[in-house]
């Protein structure tokens, strides 16, 4: 039988390791920490440690090294079960017999069920009178009733409880309202009879955010007066809402008959065109594309069109989620929507506006002539020269070369260079044989400056435990130092930019990953608990990692640091020569 993660969490809190310990050891205070002989090998100077802060032991001397729990398995040879029991019959504490605690997921269901009453309940106030206002915006910007029905639109009226008090009614708490991100708790200030908890969505309109299982997980709220801040408001992270796992309206793109998946950037983006025909487009809340999205698209489709605004920020979200998508399997094209000029100046469009100005069968064109991400880049680079001017015309085909030699396929390349070389008025041998030089000079520099600089060999690095043995030293050092970085300091957790697959060590990609969802969770973060549950090997590499110096402050710039390491080894790994060019850009920029 399983024993439930929040029993364990809470056995390990309540046992001190220091008591424990003591009871078999005599511990002396040094520094911070306590000390004694060893009791897994025979030693006549102290190095066993024990912290009371991490609530971890450690021997410099043999390696052994966990948690509370680990402790008591070595020093009673008991198992993981048995050490358990053992433990919570100390501790006054009756370990659940079935299958496991039902808390986290009693209140994932709770915090589900008042969203969707309150998804009821903003629905209903759209279709009546207190929603006119919202109505009026809706036929303004030409949304049918059947489409905000089909989305589950809703009003937030004026007014600062009313939310509140008809969910508190449904026999909510205050409580239940505040985790789920429905009211807010402000500053109390009675004499002027403000209450110090409010709905948080007042005088909005409401987009239901629905997961693909049909779940009412979050909101986000349109104003509906120009002065309004913020412009769109997005329900705060809870158990139930992660925006990097999120797309809006995929609980109906995945539905879709169309080959593919359309992104844009807004809600109303979104909304219209479905209303259009394209039932196969979603959106990010306001946030860059992630992995975890990617990952949830390619569930249903193999290719991607990216379909961001048409200005400076939407470019730059373009180039970034091409970026992203490389290592994905989703083909990926880019659908460019048109500049339009205002003034001599180049203004915002979006899918919305062009769909409601141009109609669905522009849009339908457009979708159909979208090239892929190279034809994008190469739009954009060539955009930024004047062509007809000699030298211009040069850096426009230096910087061709660079983009093009780090094409990997072959086939693609010569494509590529054709194109580019008709377009700049050169022959494309010529072109063809400065890409080549080119993809010499990077391989040859790329790997020098791997070897001078960065591959210099950790040694003394490797655990003791066999299977958990590094097979890339250098990047495994900087894993032990993120996790390290992160128990010192778990608020740099939201902070931290890597996925669990990009370490390369799996036992410490797992530790992050569980770090992470420990986190979203709001589950207990100290070394002992995650030493729990992990075998003997594995909680003394923990130990040592934790044990190892870290240097005091700047978690931000030392997070970096670490991730940089981690993502430079991945690329020179991978031969990627485009971002292996890119890294060196970086580095020489820097230099
Ligand atoms: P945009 O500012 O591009 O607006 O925000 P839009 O989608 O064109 O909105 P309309 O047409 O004026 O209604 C794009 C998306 O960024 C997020 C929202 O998800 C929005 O749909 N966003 C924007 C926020 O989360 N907060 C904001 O204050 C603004
Ligand atoms: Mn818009």
């Amino acid at each position: 039988m399983a024993i439930p993660e929040a029993f364990l969490d809470e056995l390990v809190e309540r046992s001190d390791i220091v008591d424990v310990v003591s009871q078999y050891v005599q511990l002396t205070k040094k520094g911070g920490n306590l000390f004694g002989l060893c009791p897994f090998h025979n030693e006549k100077t102290p190095s066993f440690s024990v912290s009371p802060d991490k609530q971890i032991y450690h021997c410099f001397g043999c390696g052994k090294g966990g948690g509370v729990v680990s402790f008591i398995m070595a020093i009673e040879n008991l198992s993981f079960p048995d050490a358990v029991r053992f433990l919570a019959e100390k501790n006054g504490m009756t370990v659940p017999e079935e299958s496991g605690d039902q808390e986290i997921p009693r209140q994932r269901r709770r915090m589900l069920d008042l969203n969707r009453e309150a998804a009821r309940w903003f629905y209903a106030a759209l279709n009546s009178p207190e929603g006119a206002k919202a109505a009026a915006y809706l036929e303004r910007r030409g949304i049918s009733r059947k489409t905000a029905n089909r989305f589950g639109l809703g009003a937030a009226p004026e007014g600062w409880d009313k939310l509140l008090i008809a969910m508190r009614a449904k026999g909510f708490t205050q409580d239940e309202l505040l985790s789920a991100g429905l009211v807010t708790a402000g500053q109390r200030r009675r004499e002027s009879g403000t209450r110090s908890v409010y709905d948080k969505f007042r005088d909005r309109l409401i987009f239901p955010v629905i997961d693909i299982r049909g779940e009412v997980v979050g909101f986000s709220g349109r104003a509906l007066n120009a002065d309004q801040e913020p412009k769109y408001l997005n329900s705060p992270e809870t158990l139930v809402f992660a925006k990097r796992r999120l797309l809006f309206a995929m609980n109906l793109a995945k539905n879709t008959k169309r080959s593919n998946i359309i992104l844009v950037e807004g809600n109303v983006d979104v909304v219209t065109l479905h209303q259009a025909g394209f039932d196969n487009t979603v959106a990010t809340m306001g946030t860059a594309l992630t992995t975890e999205q990617t990952r949830i698209i390619s569930r249903y489709t193999k290719e991607l069109v990216l379909c961001y605004d048409n200005d400076p920020a939407g470019k730059k979200a373009t180039e970034k989620a091409l970026d992203l998508l490389k290592n994905s399997e989703l083909s990926v094209r880019v659908l460019k929507l048109p500049d339009r000029i205002v003034d001599g100046q180049a203004v915002k469009v979006d899918a919305d506006d062009f769909v409601r100005s141009k109609g669905a069968d522009a849009f339908e064109r457009l979708l159909s002539g979208s090239g892929g991400g190279m034809e994008f880049r190469l739009g954009e680079l060539r955009d930024k020269y004047d062509l007809t001017d000699d030298v211009q015309r040069l850096e426009y085909l230096r910087a061709v070369c660079l983009m093009l030699a780090e094409i990997a396929s072959p086939v693609e390349r010569e494509v590529w260079c054709s194109r580019a070389a008709a377009g700049a008025g050169v022959t494309s041998d010529a072109l063809r044989q400065e890409v080549e030089r080119q993809r010499v000079r990077i391989q040859k520099n790329g790997r020098k400056q791997y070897e001078r600089t960065l591959a210099r060999p950790a040694r003394n690095a490797q655990p003791q435990e066999k299977k958990l043995h590094y097979e890339d030293v250098r990047s495994a050092v900087a894993e032990e130092g993120v996790i390290r970085l992160l128990f010192l300091d778990p608020s740099m957790i939201s902070e931290c930019s890597l996925e669990p697959e990009d370490f390369t060590s799996a036992f410490l990609g797992r530790l992050y990953a569980d770090l992470r969802q420990r986190q979203r969770e709001g589950r207990s973060l100290t070394p002992s608990a995650l030493a729990a549950s992990m075998e003997e090997g594995e909680a003394a590499l923990l130990t040592n990692l934790l044990s190892k110096p870290e240097t005091g402050g700047q978690a931000k710039a030392t997070l970096r640091n670490y991730t940089d390491v981690i993502r430079q080894e991945r690329i020179m790994k991978s031969g990627d020569l485009e971002e292996i060019s890119k890294l060196m850009r970086k580095k020489n920029n820097l230099e």
